[in-house]
């Protein structure tokens, strides 16, 4: 008996020692310790006004697209009648533009009565009738980048005020702040604030785009603070915009691919596919880039006037699986050859999403061969696999060998995107 008990000790205890290894372990692999609030496990999915709907403030001369809460009624309802919610994308989110002028008597930040006459919490309460969440926008310094009030000085309040008002994000600016000491000291209290209101409220930030020109960011430390954070500058309704994000985020992959993970995630900003500046190729492009690179998924567009085209592509079920793959690995360049970049991103059970992107802006589709045995860190197609082409139309191309190559007809600046199972 007596030896049967020490025997269950001593194995609970090597078990104890067994599970603290394996903690100390997990603990210091890179990129595993993030904020502590259990969200945005996968990349966030949503909408978001900005780069559709700016800071349009005119409702006399605009009243369908000025920053209202009848826009985000409207884009609430579309989401659940159009498919966007069943899809995956869950966040409503009101960016710049939203607030009046002035805090009120109590230093609370105030919705701009004449377009939100009900204010945001009554927003809130109709967002969350729809099963959706809703997202909202401040600064951490003394202006919005539109010149709205700042949280500088009021983050404990504004905290409590986004958790009274029920909201479920806050993507946070980082505008008119005048150091690189506040602007760090603001990211982090306003995510402490946000923790200590007990509501969950995903961490959407700034800080890296706004840290470079003056050091590399240490997105270790973004990390633990911050669920997604923007690297580059705002994204606009063209493919030298798109083009210039997936170039900045290859260049500096080393930086920032294996800091991404369930918690936080690298943000190259919008989806502004539906819109008026990108090509059907393009569109393709940025929707598998930005599977590829695990990035929130938010679109900047206007629901009620997209193209069955454009919307088939955001609601891609197969490329939204690949964004949301519960491994959280963010995927990277593996290659650039003769005018085409190969990037790859490892998912769950050993499959792999592969991107095939055609730099030719001349000239008509072109074919490219690769071999799969280099793809997948060498194992994906080892002994063999199946390959599926996703974009830009779904098709079986069947069972490829280790030595097989593998051959795709693409168009310029367009991208093929593929699963590959062992
Ligand atoms: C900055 C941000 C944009 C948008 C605008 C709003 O430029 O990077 O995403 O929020 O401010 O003014």
């Amino acid at each position: 008996m007596v030896t049967g008990k020490l025997m269950k000790l001593g194995q609970r205890l090597g078990c104890v020692l067994a599970l603290s290894v394996l903690a100390l372990v997990l603990w210091s692999v890179p990129g595993t310790k993030a904020l502590d609030n259990g969200l945005a496990m996968t990349p966030t999915m949503g909408w978001l006004h900005w780069e559709r709907f700016m800071c349009n403030v005119d409702c006399t001369e605009e009243p369908d697209s000025c920053i209202s809460e009848q826009l985000f009624m409207q884009m609430a309802d579309l989401m659940v009648s159009d498919g966007w919610k069943d899809a995956g994308y869950q966040y409503l989110c009101i960016d710049d533009c939203w607030m009046a002028p002035t805090r009120d008597s109590k230093g609370r930040l105030q919705a701009d009565p004449e377009r939100f006459p009900g204010g945001i919490h009554h927003l809130a309460n109709y967002v969350h009738s729809k099963g959706l969440k809703l997202g909202i926008y401040a600064d951490v310094g003394q202006k919005t980048c539109a010149g709205y009030p700042g949280s500088f000085g009021y983050y404990d309040i504004d905290a409590k005020t986004f958790a009274d008002w029920e909201v479920d994000l806050l993507k946070f600016d980082g505008c008119f702040c005048d150091s690189v000491k506040h602007l760090a000291d603001g990211y982090k209290h306003m995510s402490l604030a946000l923790n200590r209101t007990g509501r969950s409220i995903v961490y959407s930030c700034e800080w890296p785009l706004y840290l470079w020109p003056f050091h590399k960011p240490n997105y270790t430390e973004i990390r633990q603070y911050c669920n997604h954070w923007r690297n580059f500058g705002d994204i606009f309704d063209s493919w030298q915009s798109v083009k210039g994000i997936l170039d900045w985020s290859s260049s500096n992959q080393d930086t920032i691919v294996d800091v991404a993970g369930p918690g936080g995630w690298n943000d190259p900003d919008m989806l502004v596919i539906g819109n008026f500046g990108l090509s059907w190729d393009q569109q393709v492009t940025q929707m598998a880039l930005w599977a590829i690179m695990a990035a929130p998924l938010l679109m900047s567009n206007d629901l009620r006037h997209i193209s069955p085209q454009a919307k088939a592509l955001l609601q891609d079920k197969d490329v939204i699986a690949i964004n949301q793959d519960i491994l959280g690995k963010q995927g990277y360049l593996l290659r650039k050859e003769d005018k085409f970049e190969v990037w790859e991103r490892p998912l769950s059970n050993l499959a792999w999403a592969v991107a095939i992107r055609s730099l030719r802006e001349i000239g008509g589709p072109h074919s490219h061969t690769i071999s799969v045995a280099t793809l997948g860190r060498a194992a994906a197609c080892n002994p063999a696999c199946l390959i599926t082409q996703l974009l830009p139309v779904k098709k079986e191309l069947g069972l490829f060998e280790w030595t097989s190559a593998l051959k795709m007809q693409i168009n310029p600046t367009g991208t093929v995107l593929v699963r590959i199972k062992k």
